[in-house]
């Protein structure tokens, strides 16, 4: 197993792993993403078994003590299952997440203390990347979840929203609505709860030009689209009018 490594917008690297074995014959991909700048950040870590593999795909593009942040949608072993190992091998990173996160369980499960970020809370990596954390409570899943988006490239790190199966290319421009919805029927993977849909209309008024898939390729096109139209069906599922 080899963690491929793309670029798919400036200075936003997709480092991706796929898993053969998850719903066979499709798979499934786990993506971790790379934000270089002064302070450069790692949204998602990836499970803790597959540390060396993400550790040495962040290597490929800088040295990965040079980490200086680590952020993630919310707390789950594929989404930060090796931040501890993260913290060891890099000196200065540091965990940086919501209030309910930090919290509820990074207070106590991250080995240095993590900075606390207010929604809608800048950090400013240097180079000219800039990540806007917003938090998105239950949307798809966990009280803790959120998302980041990087303000110079238009890139939306979308965690498990619009979550599919497969393994295509790292970047694409047809449809991820219809994946995600039919990953949804399989996997029932979602909170519905019925602030959903207005949830990820919030992140449709951000008008993101890219959106970056956890497990998925990453989208390059109208993204305010793809998050209303996601919106919607979830919307349906909740028995919310659109
Ligand atoms: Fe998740
Ligand atoms: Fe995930």
């Amino acid at each position: 197993m080899r963690t491929q490594v793309h670029e798919i917008a400036a200075g936003i690297y997709r480092l991706s792993t796929f898993v053969p074995g998850i719903e066979a014959p499709a798979g499934f991909t786990f993506n971790q993403f790379l934000v270089l700048g002064d302070e450069p950040l790692l949204f998602h870590t990836g499970p803790r078994r597959m540390f060396p593999l993400v550790r040495d795909a962040v290597a490929r593009v800088m040295a990965p003590g040079r980490l200086r942040w680590i952020s993630f949608g919310h707390v789950e072993a594929d989404e930060c299952g090796s931040m501890n190992e993260w913290l060891a091998l890099a000196p200065h990173a540091q965990v940086a997440h919501g209030q309910t996160a930090c919290s509820v369980q990074l207070d106590d499960l991250a080995d240095r203390a993590p900075r606390l970020l207010a929604d809608g809370e800048v950090i400013d990596l240097g180079g000219g990347k800039r990540l806007r954390y917003l938090d998105t409570p239950h949307t798809p899943h966990a009280w803790d979840a959120a998302v980041l988006y990087e303000e110079s490239t238009g890139t939306l790190l979308c965690g498990d929203l619009f979550t599919q199966l497969g393994n295509g290319p790292a970047l694409v421009t047809g449809d991820i609505v219809g994946p995600a919805i039919a990953a949804e029927e399989l996997f029932r993977y979602s909170s519905l709860n019925p602030a959903m849909g207005t949830t990820i209309r919030g992140l449709a008024d951000l008008a993101p030009r890219t959106l970056a898939l956890m497990h998925g390729p990453a989208y390059e096109g109208d993204g305010a689209s793809a998050l209303r139209a996601l919106a919607d069906d979830y919307d349906r599922r909740a028995g919310r009018p659109g």
